[in-house]
Protein backbone atom coordinates (compact mmCIF):
# COMPACT_ATOMS: atom_id res chain seq x y z
CA UNK A 1 0.00 0.00 0.00
CA UNK A 2 1.29 3.51 -0.99
CA UNK A 3 2.24 5.13 2.35
CA UNK A 4 0.61 8.52 2.50
CA UNK A 5 3.17 11.64 3.47
CA UNK A 6 1.55 13.49 6.75
CA UNK A 7 -0.94 17.00 6.17
CA UNK A 8 0.35 20.71 5.39
CA UNK A 9 1.38 22.31 8.30
CA UNK A 10 1.69 25.44 6.52
CA UNK A 11 -1.64 25.97 4.05
CA UNK A 12 -1.88 29.01 1.75
CA UNK A 13 -4.79 29.81 -0.43
CA UNK A 14 -5.39 32.24 -3.01
CA UNK A 15 -9.36 33.09 -2.34
CA UNK A 16 -10.05 34.07 -5.83
CA UNK A 17 -13.60 34.44 -7.71
CA UNK A 18 -15.37 36.57 -5.60
CA UNK A 19 -16.28 39.13 -7.92
CA UNK A 20 -17.36 36.33 -10.45
CA UNK A 21 -19.25 34.50 -8.13
CA UNK A 22 -21.44 37.77 -7.39
CA UNK A 23 -21.96 38.50 -11.37
CA UNK A 24 -23.24 34.66 -11.56
CA UNK A 25 -26.10 35.85 -9.26
CA UNK A 26 -26.64 39.33 -11.12
CA UNK A 27 -25.65 40.75 -7.35
CA UNK A 28 -22.89 43.67 -7.41
CA UNK A 29 -19.13 42.67 -6.04
CA UNK A 30 -19.41 43.52 -3.00
CA UNK A 31 -21.93 40.90 -2.20
CA UNK A 32 -19.51 38.35 -3.30
CA UNK A 33 -16.59 39.95 -0.56
CA UNK A 34 -19.22 39.59 2.22
CA UNK A 35 -19.64 36.12 0.75
CA UNK A 36 -15.86 35.70 0.53
CA UNK A 37 -15.68 36.88 4.06
CA UNK A 38 -18.05 33.53 5.23
CA UNK A 39 -15.41 31.55 3.53
CA UNK A 40 -12.69 33.07 5.61
CA UNK A 41 -14.80 32.38 8.65
CA UNK A 42 -15.25 28.39 7.94
CA UNK A 43 -12.09 27.97 6.73
CA UNK A 44 -9.96 29.04 9.73
CA UNK A 45 -12.37 27.18 11.66
CA UNK A 46 -11.88 24.21 9.50
CA UNK A 47 -8.14 24.39 9.39
CA UNK A 48 -7.92 24.96 13.36
CA UNK A 49 -10.02 21.75 13.93
CA UNK A 50 -7.69 19.78 11.52
CA UNK A 51 -4.69 20.85 13.65
CA UNK A 52 -3.30 23.32 10.54
CA UNK A 53 -0.37 25.05 12.01
CA UNK A 54 -0.23 27.96 10.26
CA UNK A 55 -2.95 29.32 6.77
CA UNK A 56 -2.08 32.11 4.84
CA UNK A 57 -4.87 33.84 3.05
CA UNK A 58 -4.21 36.36 -0.14
CA UNK A 59 -6.59 38.82 1.20
CA UNK A 60 -5.69 41.89 -0.93
CA UNK A 61 -2.86 42.12 -3.23
CA UNK A 62 -0.75 44.93 -4.55
CA UNK A 63 -2.02 44.80 -7.51
CA UNK A 64 -5.63 45.31 -6.16
CA UNK A 65 -5.01 48.88 -5.63
CA UNK A 66 -5.44 49.27 -9.04
CA UNK A 67 -9.22 48.16 -9.35
CA UNK A 68 -12.01 51.17 -9.18
CA UNK A 69 -11.62 53.35 -5.45
CA UNK A 70 -15.43 51.97 -4.47
CA UNK A 71 -14.41 48.51 -4.94
CA UNK A 72 -11.01 49.22 -2.84
CA UNK A 73 -12.90 51.18 -0.20
CA UNK A 74 -15.25 48.40 0.23
CA UNK A 75 -12.46 45.79 0.89
CA UNK A 76 -10.79 48.36 3.78
CA UNK A 77 -14.42 48.33 5.36
CA UNK A 78 -14.95 44.74 4.94
CA UNK A 79 -11.32 43.90 6.28
CA UNK A 80 -12.07 46.38 8.96
CA UNK A 81 -14.95 45.10 10.05
CA UNK A 82 -14.07 41.29 9.90
CA UNK A 83 -10.95 41.35 11.93
CA UNK A 84 -12.93 43.47 14.70
CA UNK A 85 -15.99 40.83 14.75
CA UNK A 86 -13.51 38.07 14.38
CA UNK A 87 -11.60 38.84 17.03
CA UNK A 88 -12.97 37.32 19.84
CA UNK A 89 -13.38 33.78 18.35
CA UNK A 90 -9.26 34.13 17.26
CA UNK A 91 -8.51 34.74 20.82
CA UNK A 92 -11.31 32.23 21.66
CA UNK A 93 -9.66 29.56 19.34
CA UNK A 94 -6.51 30.24 20.25
CA UNK A 95 -5.69 31.73 17.04
CA UNK A 96 -2.42 34.15 16.51
CA UNK A 97 -3.11 36.75 13.46
CA UNK A 98 -0.04 38.36 11.45
CA UNK A 99 -0.17 40.05 8.75
CA UNK A 100 2.26 40.70 5.84
CA UNK A 101 2.49 43.04 3.03
CA UNK A 102 3.11 46.81 2.99
CA UNK A 103 0.99 47.42 5.70
CA UNK A 104 2.01 51.16 5.82
CA UNK A 105 -0.21 51.32 2.49
CA UNK A 106 -3.43 50.59 4.63
CA UNK A 107 -5.75 53.25 5.40
CA UNK A 108 -4.87 54.41 8.94
CA UNK A 109 -7.65 53.05 10.71
CA UNK A 110 -7.54 49.73 9.34
CA UNK A 111 -4.14 49.29 10.42
CA UNK A 112 -4.84 50.75 13.81
CA UNK A 113 -7.58 47.47 13.66
CA UNK A 114 -5.04 44.70 12.85
CA UNK A 115 -2.42 46.20 15.13
CA UNK A 116 -4.69 45.62 18.08
CA UNK A 117 -5.87 42.49 17.10
CA UNK A 118 -2.21 41.52 16.26
CA UNK A 119 -1.25 42.70 20.01
CA UNK A 120 -4.13 40.73 21.91
CA UNK A 121 -3.85 37.33 20.28
CA UNK A 122 0.13 37.74 19.76
CA UNK A 123 0.11 35.19 22.99
CA UNK A 124 -2.10 32.42 21.20
CA UNK A 125 0.27 29.52 19.77
CA UNK A 126 -3.17 26.76 18.41
CA UNK A 127 -2.37 28.04 14.71
CA UNK A 128 -1.25 31.13 13.20
CA UNK A 129 -3.68 33.09 10.88
CA UNK A 130 -1.61 35.00 8.45
CA UNK A 131 -3.43 37.65 6.44
CA UNK A 132 -1.60 38.89 2.84
CA UNK A 133 -2.71 42.70 2.98
CA UNK A 134 -1.32 45.11 0.21
CA UNK A 135 1.05 42.36 -0.60
CA UNK A 136 3.24 41.43 -3.83
CA UNK A 137 5.77 38.88 -3.57
CA UNK A 138 8.16 40.98 -5.96
CA UNK A 139 7.86 43.63 -3.40
CA UNK A 140 8.60 41.55 -0.87
CA UNK A 141 11.65 40.79 -2.58
CA UNK A 142 12.99 44.32 -3.04
CA UNK A 143 12.11 45.09 0.10
CA UNK A 144 14.50 42.41 1.73
CA UNK A 145 16.54 43.62 -0.83
CA UNK A 146 16.57 47.21 0.04
CA UNK A 147 17.36 46.18 3.76
CA UNK A 148 20.31 43.82 3.15
CA UNK A 149 21.61 46.95 1.12
CA UNK A 150 21.34 48.96 4.34
CA UNK A 151 23.46 46.50 6.40
CA UNK A 152 25.86 46.70 3.46
CA UNK A 153 26.23 50.37 3.02
CA UNK A 154 26.26 50.35 6.88
CA UNK A 155 29.26 48.38 7.19
CA UNK A 156 27.00 45.33 9.30
CA UNK A 157 27.12 42.82 6.76
CA UNK A 158 29.37 41.44 3.79
CA UNK A 159 27.31 40.44 -0.01
CA UNK A 160 29.67 37.32 0.80
CA UNK A 161 27.50 36.87 3.38
CA UNK A 162 24.06 36.56 1.61
CA UNK A 163 22.82 33.22 0.63
CA UNK A 164 19.79 31.97 0.91
CA UNK A 165 19.09 31.42 4.28
CA UNK A 166 20.13 34.79 5.49
CA UNK A 167 17.75 36.60 2.36
CA UNK A 168 14.47 34.49 3.65
CA UNK A 169 15.37 35.81 7.32
CA UNK A 170 14.57 39.60 5.69
CA UNK A 171 11.37 38.44 3.99
CA UNK A 172 7.72 39.71 5.80
CA UNK A 173 7.49 36.49 7.95
CA UNK A 174 10.76 35.33 8.61
CA UNK A 175 10.21 32.67 11.21
CA UNK A 176 7.43 30.99 9.36
CA UNK A 177 7.73 27.64 7.12
CA UNK A 178 6.97 27.98 3.64
CA UNK A 179 3.77 27.13 2.14
CA UNK A 180 3.06 23.04 2.03
CA UNK A 181 0.44 23.41 -0.27
CA UNK A 182 -1.36 26.08 -2.02
CA UNK A 183 -4.64 26.42 -3.05
CA UNK A 184 -6.47 28.58 -5.69
CA UNK A 185 -9.91 28.72 -6.44
CA UNK A 186 -12.20 29.60 -9.06
CA UNK A 187 -9.64 28.06 -11.86
CA UNK A 188 -7.35 30.24 -12.56
CA UNK A 189 -3.85 29.15 -12.65
CA UNK A 190 -1.31 31.36 -12.03
CA UNK A 191 0.63 32.66 -8.83
CA UNK A 192 -0.63 36.52 -9.00
CA UNK A 193 2.17 37.97 -7.48
CA UNK A 194 1.78 35.47 -4.30
CA UNK A 195 4.36 34.21 -2.28
CA UNK A 196 6.99 34.07 -5.18
CA UNK A 197 10.14 32.94 -3.21
CA UNK A 198 8.15 30.40 -0.67
CA UNK A 199 6.46 28.72 -2.67
CA UNK A 200 9.26 27.36 -4.91
CA UNK A 201 8.18 23.65 -3.71
CA UNK A 202 4.88 24.11 -3.07
CA UNK A 203 2.67 21.59 -3.83
CA UNK A 204 -0.57 23.27 -5.88
CA UNK A 205 -4.03 22.28 -5.66
CA UNK A 206 -6.42 24.65 -8.23
CA UNK A 207 -10.33 23.83 -7.89
CA UNK A 208 -12.95 25.48 -10.06
CA UNK A 209 -15.38 26.65 -7.11
CA UNK A 210 -15.25 30.15 -6.59
CA UNK A 211 -14.48 31.36 -2.83
CA UNK A 212 -17.89 32.08 -1.68
CA UNK A 213 -18.57 28.26 -2.46
CA UNK A 214 -15.56 27.07 -0.90
CA UNK A 215 -16.20 24.63 2.25
CA UNK A 216 -14.61 21.88 4.82
CA UNK A 217 -15.48 19.82 2.02
CA UNK A 218 -12.98 20.91 -0.41
CA UNK A 219 -10.82 21.98 2.45
CA UNK A 220 -10.33 17.77 2.95
CA UNK A 221 -10.31 17.17 -0.83
CA UNK A 222 -7.01 19.39 -1.39
CA UNK A 223 -5.26 18.22 1.61
CA UNK A 224 -5.79 14.66 0.51
CA UNK A 225 -4.70 15.44 -2.97
CA UNK A 226 -1.44 16.62 -1.38
CA UNK A 227 -1.22 13.35 1.13
CA UNK A 228 -1.13 11.45 -2.21
CA UNK A 229 1.72 13.47 -3.60
CA UNK A 230 5.17 12.55 -3.15
CA UNK A 231 7.77 15.76 -2.91
CA UNK A 232 11.02 15.34 -3.90
CA UNK A 233 12.76 18.39 -3.71
CA UNK A 234 14.90 17.93 -6.93
CA UNK A 235 16.02 14.34 -5.22
CA UNK A 236 15.07 11.34 -6.97
CA UNK A 237 12.53 9.03 -6.31
CA UNK A 238 11.85 8.10 -2.47
CA UNK A 239 9.22 5.95 -2.38
CA UNK A 240 9.09 2.19 -4.10
C1 LIG B 1 -10.88 37.68 -4.96
O1 LIG B 1 -11.98 37.78 -5.80
C2 LIG B 1 -10.83 38.80 -3.94
C3 LIG B 1 -9.79 39.80 -4.20
C4 LIG B 1 -8.93 39.77 -5.16
C5 LIG B 1 -9.74 40.93 -3.28
P1 LIG B 1 -11.98 38.74 -7.07
O2 LIG B 1 -12.46 40.07 -6.65
O3 LIG B 1 -10.65 38.72 -7.75
O4 LIG B 1 -13.07 38.02 -7.97
P2 LIG B 1 -13.00 37.73 -9.53
O5 LIG B 1 -11.68 37.07 -9.81
O6 LIG B 1 -13.13 39.05 -10.22
O7 LIG B 1 -14.14 36.81 -9.79
C1 LIG C 1 -5.24 37.42 -6.57
O1 LIG C 1 -6.44 37.51 -7.25
C2 LIG C 1 -5.25 38.32 -5.36
C3 LIG C 1 -6.12 37.89 -4.27
C4 LIG C 1 -6.81 36.78 -4.23
C5 LIG C 1 -6.18 38.79 -3.15
P1 LIG C 1 -6.65 38.51 -8.46
O2 LIG C 1 -8.05 38.35 -8.90
O3 LIG C 1 -6.21 39.87 -8.08
O4 LIG C 1 -5.63 37.93 -9.53
P2 LIG C 1 -5.62 38.06 -11.12
O5 LIG C 1 -5.80 39.51 -11.46
O6 LIG C 1 -6.75 37.24 -11.64
O7 LIG C 1 -4.29 37.50 -11.55
MG1 LIG D 1 -9.83 37.55 -9.17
Amino acid sequence: MEDAQKGPDHIAIIMDGNGRWAAARGLPRLFGHRAGAEAVRRTVEACCELGVKVLTLYAFSWENWDRPARETGELMELLDEFVRRELPTLHANHVRLRAIGRLETLPSGVLATLQRAMAETAGCDRMTLVLALSYGGRQEIVDATRRLATLVRQGRLDPAQIDETLFARHLYAADLPDPDLLIRTSGEQRLSNFLLWQSSYTEWYVTSKCWPDFSKEDLLDAIAAYERRERRFGKTMVRG
